[in-house]
């Protein structure tokens, strides 16, 4: 038998839920992915590059003009101005970003700290460099960070944290205190930071998305990761960008050129191009707060308790004053008996840990959304529990 390098890893959740709900044909509001189309302005102009013959290896680094693009955007969205050559890698998706930038970081015995829940990505990636994942919940019942206990957890051996602010699945979203905070633990320590901002454009009830990298100490110390797939609905097209100082890009690079090497060229020539209008993605906020307040409105008739996500697409609902069921057991009867497939958060914990919490993902058409609610407000709780 090969020995395998993660042992305890298997087929992730999110693949498991999909399945279960087509075979069930279950309204799928598990996987973080929309059911809508993007532009289709968006998909003639990858045909038209691929028909103008742009059809070969792009630079490693990524074309130019879309550097160039997602400096102006991060300049007119954040007000950071960032050197496009020297600090914009282009990837396949913020899943490399996330791998390539913590590979380029660990080293075997180092330390890494995890806030949990966490994207199921981080701790692998860690584990692979032979790091050692250190994991800090955050703070039930905001899953705000706890920052003593980040302190407490800081040792000689901490070298990387990772953060992901908007937050999957909490909806959690960074402020100007975290930010704060974080740079006073690490600005005597030689420690880095990954930042998980697939979700920067969706923020609700006027709250900012903060990057990281616009505290000063953070912007020398943290990898940005950013994905096209979230911000422009194409998620299936894996393609997304790390922003770093030159030093830490240049790290970055040694490792993106022998994961991928580069990125699909004529959805990099697409994307820069569609880029030039930034109301493409400064709309996006008061798109997906439209379908966060359809959803949350219709929550509110059913027996879930929940607070509004604060940002990205997921919201999280409450039933321990309903069921003692576990999460996971829940989640497969409400997809098998209910007909809506969901994500028990437990699986963002590395030790399952059950608070009776189901994430929803509402980047889904509103017609399906209501099915869905009319479903979830129908439920017989003395038949489920
Ligand atoms: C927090 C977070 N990070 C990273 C990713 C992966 O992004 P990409 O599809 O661009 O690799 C996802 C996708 O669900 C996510 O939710």
């Amino acid at each position: 038998m090969l020995p395998s390098k993660l042992p305890q890893v298997g087929t992730t959740i999110f693949t498991v839920m999909s399945k279960m709900a087509s075979d069930h044909g279950a309204i799928n509001l598990s996987q973080g992915f929309p059911s809508f189309n993007c532009y289709p302005f968006l998909m003639d102009l990858v045909n038209q590059y691929m028909r103008d013959g742009y059809n070969q290896y792009a630079p490693m680094s990524g074309v130019p003009i879309l550097k160039q693009r997602i400096a102006e955007k991060t300049l007119i969205s954040f007000g950071l101005s960032i050197d496009p050559e020297k600090e914009v890698t282009v990837v396949s998706g913020a899943t490399e970003a996330i791998f390539s930038a913590v590979t380029a970081v660990v080293c075997p015995g180092d330390e890494v700290i995890l806030l949990e829940p966490s994207y199921d990505s981080y701790a692998p990636a860690v584990e692979l460099s032979g790091g050692i994942p250190v994991y800090v919940p955050l703070s039930l019942p905001d899953f705000s960070v706890d920052w003593d206990r980040v302190s407490a957890a800081i040792t000689e051996k901490t070298r990387l944290i990772m953060v992901n602010t908007p937050h999957n699945p909490c909806g959690y979203v960074w402020t100007k205190e975290d930010l704060d905070n974080l740079a006073s633990l690490i600005q005597d320590r030689d420690i880095y930071v990954v930042s998980d901002e697939v979700y920067e454009y969706i923020t609700f009830d006027g709250r900012p998305h903060l990057p990281l990298m616009s505290h000063p100490l953070l912007r020398e110390r943290t990898f940005t990761c950013g994905s096209f797939g979230k911000t422009f609905h194409v998620t299936g097209w894996k393609i997304g960008y790390c922003i770093a100082p030159p030093v830490l890009t240049e790290a970055f690079r040694k490792i993106h050129q022998f994961v991928t090497f580069s990125t699909a060229t004529p959805l990099q020539y697409a994307l820069a191009e569609f880029l030039m209008e930034p109301s493409r993605y400064e709309s996006l906020s008061d798109f997906y707060q439209q379908k966060r307040d359809l959803f949350c409105g219709g929550l509110k008739k059913t027996a879930f308790e929940f607070t509004p996500a604060q940002g990205s697409f997921f919201q999280l609902v409450s039933y321990g004053h309903l069921s003692q069921a576990s999460d996971y057991a829940l989640s497969v009867k409400m997809c098998q008996e209910v007909g809506v497939a969901c994500i028990p958060v437990s699986v963002f914990y590395h030790d399952k840990q059950d608070h009776k919490l189901l994430r929803f993902c509402f980047a889904k058409d509103d017609e399906l959304l209501e099915k869905a609610l009319g479903l979830l407000q129908g439920l017989d709780w003395s038949r489920l529990g």
